[in-house]
Order: structure tokens, then sequence, then C-alpha cells
């Protein structure tokens, strides 16, 4: 089983609506998928048409992974399932402080889910907590959307900063551009200068679409409803470009 995370410190890159696509993406490649809306805002899950997600006790690892399975909800999609956001996790820092191996939890509770999946997709929160170590630590990829201006850029070299200082695997970093502008002088700078740095960026770029923005009234990934869509098709090689990686490491 893989375990991926969409991740940015910062908020309205495109971690959702990348989390959306490539899970309906990874469904669609014939593997047996599990997106975990690990964002309290519920987007990943709204999109879905699942519903909230219900209560459960957090009081140590085993409850953990007992109120995700009992929160596990088939998506529309046959092999395709959801674990809609919690309000619960509100309180993920504090159980995590309380526990041996804080920063390590997670990997060891996604594992108890190991034989019912091919790989676990985490839509996460713009922010940086104890749980996104966790994330962290748990993923073998991490995939970052980069819009590519200035501020966007400058917040995944904090991320890559973070990575170093806490002694962290920088080789799970997978940057892309996300939200492209071709006619953008400053985007095709960017883009021409910023991958030579970071081995990991993919070669992928997911472009600006009004269509993207029309999931919110489909309630359905992109991929869902207008495939020939150039976000869709980017979706796609971008999830290619992940299987294709894959591939070549095993
Ligand atoms: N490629 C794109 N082209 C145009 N609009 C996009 C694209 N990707 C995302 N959007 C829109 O930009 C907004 C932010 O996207 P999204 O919710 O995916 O970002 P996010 O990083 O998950 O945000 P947050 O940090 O709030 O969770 C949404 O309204 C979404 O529809
Ligand atoms: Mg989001």
């Amino acid at each position: 089983m893989k375990i991926l995370a969409a991740y940015s410190i910062k908020g309205g890159v495109g971690k959702t609506a990348l989390a959306v696509n490539l899970a309906y993406a990874l469904r669609k490649a014939g593997l047996r998928t599990l997106l975990i809306d690990l964002d309290p805002q519920g987007a990943a899950a709204f999109y879905y048409r699942v519903d909230t997600a219900e209560k459960f006790k957090m009081d140590g690892a085993r409850s953990l992974l007992q109120g995700l399975r009992k929160n596990i909800r088939e998506s529309d999609f046959p092999g395709l399932d959801i674990i809609p956001s919690n309000l619960a996790y509100r309180h993920f820092d504090i159980l995590l402080h309380g526990m041996k191996k804080k920063r390590a939890q997670l990997r060891s509770i996604l594992d108890g889910l190991k034989s019912d999946y091919d790989v676990i997709l985490m839509d996460c929160p713009p922010n940086i907590t104890l749980l996104s170590e966790n994330v962290f630590r748990a993923s073998d990829a991490l995939l970052v959307p980069v819009i590519p201006t200035i501020l966007s850029q400058r917040t995944f070299e904090q991320l890559a900063e973070f990575f170093e200082d806490k002694k962290l695997p920088t080789e799970i970093l997978r940057p892309f551009f996300s939200m492209v502008q071709g006619r953008n002088r400053m985007h095709r700078e960017i883009m021409q200068n910023l991958p030579a740095l970071f081995p990991g960026f993919l070669k992928s770029s997911i472009p600006f679409s009004a269509d993207v923005e029309k999931m919110g009234v489909q309630r359905m990934p992109l991929l869902a409803y207008s495939e020939k869509s150039s976000a869709a098709v980017a979706y796609l090689a971008l999830c290619e470009e992940i299987l294709g990686q894959w591939d070549s490491e095993s």
C-alpha cells in the first residue's frame, strides 16, 4: 500500500482539487483507493457528496483506527472510498502530544487499513502542526501544489527547509505547478527556474481552468464530468507520472 498526501503550508493553492481528482484517477487506474479528508473545511468529502462523519472517541491509537474505520464511506464510484472530515480532528494534536512516538503514530494507524486498499490519499489542511508532521512521516510522497508566484514558491522553500531542519526525508517531496497561466510572465520565469533546484519536482503541471471551480456545482471530480478539460487531462498525466515512479522504484 502507498500513502500519499496533498499538502502545502499555504492555503488555496489546489490541494483539495488535486486530492479529489487524483483519487478518481488512481481508482480509474484500477487501484483500491481511500481518500481521507483531514481538513475540517470538509471540501473533499463535499465534492464527493459524502455526509459528514460521525463523532468518535479519540483516546488512543486503537480508538482512532476504529473511529476512522467506522467512518469509511463508499463514494458514487466503486473502488473509491472516502473518510469525511471530522470535527474531532481538532483534538488530534492534543491526543498526539500525549502519545509515545508522537510524530510517527499516523503511519502505524494507517497501516491498520493496509489490507483493504492499494493507496491512501490524504487531503490536508493548510498549516503545520503535529498532525502535519505525522503526515510527513506517514507519506511515501507529499504532493505540494505550487502556484508559480513568489509567495507560493517561498512557502514551498519554507517547507523544504523544515524538512532539512527536522531531518525529514526530503525525497518524499513532490512539488508540482498548480493553476498555471501560460501567458503570465512571472509564471513562465518561475517554471523555468524552480524545478532545477528540487530534484523531486513533477513534470506534470495543472493549468488554471474555470472548469475546476465548477466541481462545487457538479459535486464530483472534474474528471467525472469533463474528462477533456485541460485540467482534467493534466490530473490524469500527473497520476500517470506518479504511477510510473512507483513502477520504476519496484
Ligand atoms: N487548476 C485550477 N484552475 C482554476 N481554479 C482552481 C484550480 N485548482 C483549484 N482551483 C480553485 O481554487 C480554489 C482553491 O482550490 P483548492 O480548494 O483546491 O485549494 P486548497 O489548497 O485545498 O485550499 P485550502 O488551503 O483552503 O484547503 C477553489 O475555489 C478551486 O475551485
Ligand atoms: Mg483544501
